[in-house]
């Protein structure tokens, strides 16, 4: 760390996933956004390098963030700097919080060992955390937190392995989410993992749904560069019959599918890895009187904007 005392400030961004997760770890590309919500790692000077974990982590998430931690910090050297977390997302819900965290403690520690943050250097030291957390990521959370843009992403074979390519897709129009939590979420490695048997066991069954996820991905992307939300929402509901065709989806994850379709979701799915409970998102042209509502009734829910031009100033 430098002879600065002044903190070193980094934010992460929580994620979700419009269309594709879950196929994205086979190779086919996935739609994926920041959120306004995420990280934030703070670094102060100090005789080591330490984490201080957020009191909110369980122990296991408490374990699990040292070691990646301590796995990111070796590889730039161990700088003297003590990182507290303040995370302002829900932990473990299916929106990118550890990819979130991994970005904003990579940020600091590159800027803590005198280098610069760039979104390849975060997302290369975010990617050795993201490893740590969830064994064998597709790598589409961190990659859409260090982008902090709506990204095509996809996972593809390079000279030296496997590789995520990530390219920005454009929309003209404001894009945004509702997203809301539905009941209580299985660990990604358990989905991911029973998926994995499912589709060892019947490869051909399960390439075919993961192809028409590929497809309907490639569709929504063409939707939101022509501005045909409508189209968008439509390949959403669809991915959602797709993931419930793949086993991954539960009655609390439809029946909030469902509410927020008859609320007048353009298109409403579960984001994420699903299973048990976890986020839930519809796309709105006017979320504001949504949220409210579903507030209202006890629901945990917020808005937030992943594409498209912003009035003034606004960064919800
Ligand atoms: C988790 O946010 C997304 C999954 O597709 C897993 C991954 O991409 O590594 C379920």
């Amino acid at each position: 760390m430098t002879a600065s005392t002044n903190p070193l400030v980094a934010f992460g961004a929580g994620k979700v996933i419009l269309l594709g997760e879950h196929s994205v770890v086979y190779g086919y590309p996935a739609l994926a956004g920041p959120l306004s919500f995420g990280v934030t790692a703070r670094g102060v000077p100090a005789r080591s390098c330490q984490l201080d974990v957020p009191v909110t982590a369980d122990a296991a998430q408490k374990r699990l963030m040292r070691k990646a931690f301590t796995r990111a910090a070796r590889l730039v050297g161990e700088p003297k700097v003590k990182v507290t977390l303040e995370p302002q997302l829900p932990l473990s819900a299916g929106l990118g919080s550890s990819a979130a965290l991994a970005v904003a403690l990579s940020r600091v520690l590159l800027q803590a060992a005198g280098q610069v943050p760039t979104p390849k250097a975060t997302a290369q030291l975010a990617w050795e955390m993201e490893q740590e957390f969830h064994g064998t990521p597709s790598g589409v959370d961190h990659t859409t937190s260090a982008e902090e843009k709506l990204i095509l992403y996809r996972r593809v074979q390079g000279p030296s392995g496997v590789v995520g390519r990530a390219r920005e897709v454009k929309s003209p129009r404001a894009l945004s989410v509702v997203v809301a939590l539905a009941g209580a979420r299985s660990p990604t490695k358990v989905t991911v993992g029973a998926l994995r048997e499912r589709q060892a066991r019947w490869p051909e069954r399960y390439r075919r749904l993961f192809a028409q996820v590929g497809r309907l991905v490639t569709e929504a992307s063409k939707a939101v560069e022509a501005g045909d939300l409508e189209g968008l929402g439509d390949a959403m509901n669809v991915n959602q019959g797709l993931l419930g065709a793949l086993g991954l989806s539960s009655p609390a994850l439809e029946d909030m599918v469902y509410r927020l379709r008859g609320m007048g979701a353009l298109g409403a799915k579960f984001t994420g890895a699903g299973g048990d409970g976890g986020a839930v998102i519809g796309l709105f042209l006017e979320p504001g009187p949504v949220v409210a509502k579903l507030t209202r009734d006890g629901v945990r829910c917020f808005a937030s904007q992943l594409a498209g031009p912003r009035p003034h100033g606004d960064r919800s």
